[in-house]
């Protein structure tokens, strides 16, 4: 018999894909794909929350990003910047507790303020986690994991056989957040461009052509039907 996996996903990541091409479409600049995708993750963070999903982890600026046209890049910042103003407040009056992954260093002090704002008061109740990655790259994350252990290892505070796969997710801008069990990329490209690279081994994998601005809840649906079909055998039988 068939093992389906038979329930919603606790935890969906997204790569959100094709903001520039829906605008292109258009013929609208990259930034108006940005703004409307920016307005789209409202939607989808409400839709999580009336799916009860636990965890939404999005990823909204790699970064391999900035190597970008100058323009677009303070275009993308000044809509982060707008969105996480504007929303965190209601976010926080809903129970969505945020996560910042990736590294502060690198970006401007008016971003960072917010972000750092937004960790200090967050929500204490954690009816869903909205995991942001921005200016994150997962080759990094893991880099920045194996200095802080050759650290604890010249200090003499950690044994080789203290390294252990807990040890690792431990250090990792994840640390807080379970494994995501479905990853949905938008924009059609069959590649995880530096996401998460340590923590999707095991998870499912939907990919849609619908462009990030034009995802819905029901296109979240459609990935949520497709991955309760899925049968997860970890390597087992
Ligand atoms: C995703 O959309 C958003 C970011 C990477 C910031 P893109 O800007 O990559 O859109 P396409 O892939 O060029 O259409
Ligand atoms: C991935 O999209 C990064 C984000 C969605 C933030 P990209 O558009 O940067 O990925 P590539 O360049 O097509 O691999
Ligand atoms: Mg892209």
């Amino acid at each position: 018999m068939e093992k389906k996996t038979d329930h919603i996903p606790d935890h969906v990541a997204i790569i959100m894909d094709g903001n520039g091409r829906w605008a292109k479409a258009r013929g609208l600049p990259r930034t108006e794909g940005h703004r409307v995708g920016a307005n789209r993750v409202r939607e989808i963070v409400y839709a999580c929350l009336d799916l009860g999903i636990s965890y939404l982890t999005i990823y909204a600026f790699s970064k391999e990003n900035w190597k970008r046209p100058k323009r677009e890049v303070s275009g993308i910042m000044k809509l982060a910047e707008i969105f996480f103003r504007g929303f965190f407040n209601e976010l926080k009056r809903k129970g969505v507790h945020f996560v910042h992954l990736g590294d502060k260093e690198g970006l401007s002090p008016s971003i960072l303020k917010i972000i750092n704002t937004m960790e200090r008061n967050n929500a204490e109740e954690k009816k869903l986690v909205l995991s942001v990655a921005f200016n994150y790259s997962g080759r990094s994350e893991l880099t920045g994991v194996l200095r802080r252990i050759s650290e604890l290892s010249a200090n003499g505070e950690i044994e080789p056989d203290h390294i252990t796969e807990q040890l690792i997710s431990n250090y990792l801008y994840t640390r807080e957040l379970p494994d995501p069990d479905l990853l949905i990329r938008t924009g059609g490209e069959s590649r995880v461009s530096n996401f998460l690279l340590w923590q999707i081994a095991y998870t499912e994998i939907w990919i849609t052509d619908t462009l990030w601005p034009d995802f819905t809840k029901e296109t979240l649906l459609q990935a949520v039907d497709d991955y309760k079909r899925r049968e997860r055998r970890f390597g087992g039988l």
